[in-house]
């Protein structure tokens, strides 16, 4: 969920809104405000998209006032509804409270406010803090001591701000987990779940650790740990570009991130290699002494970024023959993995806020494990409860379905399989030259694809009508399949599933039928040329059966035409590196689908960008 608050001398309800609409990747099945003015306390709140409460508040202005609140969900408890959409208020409409997280003991602090008199009206979780907030407000007369006592009752994750009507010109926040930042302006103070939110008005922002309570005022920010005593906390002048995060002129977010994938590439690499071809990764503050140490990797990650683990796991144990696997990171810490001081943990995550992956990191350390973070948000959590991380540098990615995120999470993984091989002095043939060579010429190739996807886009709508897609690959263009499906799952709505192409014998095979589209991801000829023979035996095992075949492959690779119903060529690549342009076409693919068949392809159903409960 996103979160704003605003006190200072503007209309806080402008401030709000404009700031939802940039936290709306947070989640967007409902949005709600709330407003101090002429003594009391107003609110809004709509099912649906931000716009549907634009819409209400044209139809119903709320009076202006310059202390405001606002929100924007991904539905927990409760479905979502107009009732159940935050801001929640106590029964007299005194006090306006919104959340992000979940509060594990609700259940029992809504008994027992039941019993007390109070009238809990939505299903949410949140409601339950409002009346909490109310009671104690009424005891003590101070909004940021009331939060502070509410905190210590509550269990689980939670970010919450909160405006009481008799406390004119107050904003409270608290924040356990889920980010929290404030803003500083001059006479005017900011809170929010994210920078973007608040860029337009001031750059000068103060990041709220854990457990920590904030009270804004017009001219001043105070903040203290849940019991009350002054916290440390940490400035920082946010130097990002907020053209940024526009469209700039693209009828999607996802189309210009997809177009922005060369530079997002480039900027990754930028600085990394040096002109002899060796790494210099000074950022990943791990002691070499360490590095040579490690006797097992472990990945942890979710959804695109799994896919990128799963590739990673492929270079890392070919390029430096340490043993590597890749886990869901919602799996992970249940299964009682075995870790210790010698197993480096590597968290990939492009927000940086994965309740999930976060969860993972934090069992990895409390067993010793070295924690290395690579990651697209500079700040957010994951990385600060690393032990070093790796910046990747794809600029915000705005559009929930990850594109260039995911390209330059690859290019980190080689550059930290490809270090990890440089510091343990693994021999370095002629493979490894190879690879670093065209890794710095990736950008470009990237390009190329990108120029010739128009005859992708025509078989896409092509295709609109079709109920099931599936997509093969072997090695590294399995995960790529997996990805592909993927997107097609979050942007068409579509039955799409990945296998490795071997499997399908085993079982998916009994699947194909007349005229379904099958894409096959093809490794090149050249190097593990085995794999390359066996996929192309698989292509005609599933044209014999009647399957469409939407055949993804390198330049020069004859062997695939007299199988390929439609073939969609990408530049020869070192096998390792071939996700990098085999990816391209399956975004653009699915993101062609998805328009045909009507979808919002930056906002897709039920989604959000950025998850942060588990
Ligand atoms: C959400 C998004 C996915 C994303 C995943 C991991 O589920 O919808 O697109 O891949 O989170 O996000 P992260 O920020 O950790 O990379």
């Amino acid at each position: 969920c996103g979160i704003v608050g605003y006190v200072g001398a503007q209309s806080a309800l402008d401030v709000v809104i404009a700031g939802l609409k940039r936290l709306e990747y947070r989640g967007y099945d409902s949005a709600g405000v709330a407003v101090l003015a002429d003594g009391g306390l107003v609110a809004a709140q709509k099912a649906g998209k931000l716009v549907n409460l634009e819409k209400e508040l044209v139809g119903h202005p709320l009076p202006a006032g310059s202390t405001g609140l606002g929100h924007t969900r991904w539905a927990t408890h409760g479905g979502p509804t107009d009732v159940n959409a935050h801001p929640h208020l106590d029964n007299a409409g005194r006090v306006a409270v919104v959340h992000n997280g979940i509060i594990e003991n609700f259940a029992a602090l809504r008994a027992e406010l039941a019993e007390r008199g109070h009238r809990l009206e939505s299903e949410t979780d949140t409601e339950v803090v409002a009346h909490l907030l109310a009671e104690r407000f009424g005891a003590c007369g101070d909004l940021a001591e009331a939060m502070r006592q509410v905190c210590r009752r509550l269990e689980g994750a939670f970010t919450l701000v909160a405006v009481h009507a008799d406390a004119p010109d107050v904003v409270v926040g608290a924040r356990r987990n889920s980010p929290l930042v404030v803003g500083v302006g001059e006479g005017e103070n900011f809170l929010a779940s994210d920078v973007a939110a608040f860029i337009a008005h001031t750059r000068s922002a103060i990041e709220l650790g854990q457990d920590q309570v904030v009270e804004l005022r017009r001219d001043g920010v105070t903040v203290t740990d849940f019991a009350g005593a002054p916290a440390s906390v940490r400035a920082y002048h946010v130097d990002w570009d907020a053209s940024a995060a526009e469209k700039g002129g693209y009828d999607y977010f996802m189309l210009k991130e997809i177009a922005e994938q060369p530079k997002a590439v480039a900027d990754t690499l930028l600085g990394r290699i040096d002109g002899s071809g060796s790494l210099s990764l000074d950022e990943v503050r791990i002691p070499v002494s360490v590095l040579r140490e490690v006797d097992k990797v472990v990945i942890v990650a979710c959804g695109t970024a799994y896919h990128a683990g799963m590739i990673a796991k492929l270079a890392i144990e070919h390029w430096t023959r340490i043993p590597c696997e890749t886990e869901l990171a919602s799996e992970f810490r249940y299964r009682d993995p075995i870790l210790d001081q010698r197993t480096l943990v590597v968290a990939i995550s492009q927000s940086g806020e994965t309740m999930d992956t976060l969860m993972a990191l934090r069992h990895a350390r409390e067993q010793g494990a070295k924690v290395l973070a690579i990651c697209n948000t500079n700040g957010s959590t994951i990385p600060r409860e690393s032990d070093a991380v790796l910046y990747t540098h794809a600029g915000p990615e705005v559009a929930v379905a990850s594109t260039k995120a995911f390209l330059t999470q690859l290019v980190a993984c080689y550059l930290v399989a490809l270090y990890l091989g440089q510091v343990r002095g693994t021999k370095w043939g002629d493979e490894i030259e190879a690879v670093i060579r065209e890794l710095s010429d990736i950008a470009g190739a990237v390009d190329t694809v990108l120029e010739t996807m128009e005859p992708v886009r025509e078989l896409a709508r092509s295709l609109a009508h079709k109920d099931t897609v599936l997509f093969l690959g072997r090695h590294v263009g399995y995960p790529v399949a997996l990805e592909g499906a993927l997107k097609l799952k979050e942007l068409a709505y579509m039955h799409a599933e990945g296998f490795a192409a071997g499997e399908l014998k085993h079982g998916p095979i009994a699947l194909i039928e007349q005229d379904l589209p099958v894409v096959v991801v093809v490794p090149s000829p050249r190097g593990r040329s085995v794999l390359h023979d066996k996929i192309v035996s698989n292509i005609q095992e599933i044209r014999a059966r009647g399957a469409r075949t939407i055949v993804i492959a390198e330049e020069g690779d004859h062997a695939v035409v007299p199988y390929a119903d439609h073939l969609i060529r990408i530049p020869a690549t070192p096998t390792l590196l071939q996700p990098l342009v085999a990816t391209v076409p399956l975004q653009v693919f699915a993101c062609e689908l998805a328009t045909a068949r009507g979808n919002e392809v930056d906002q897709p159903r039920n989604l959000a960008k950025s998850v942060t409960v588990e």
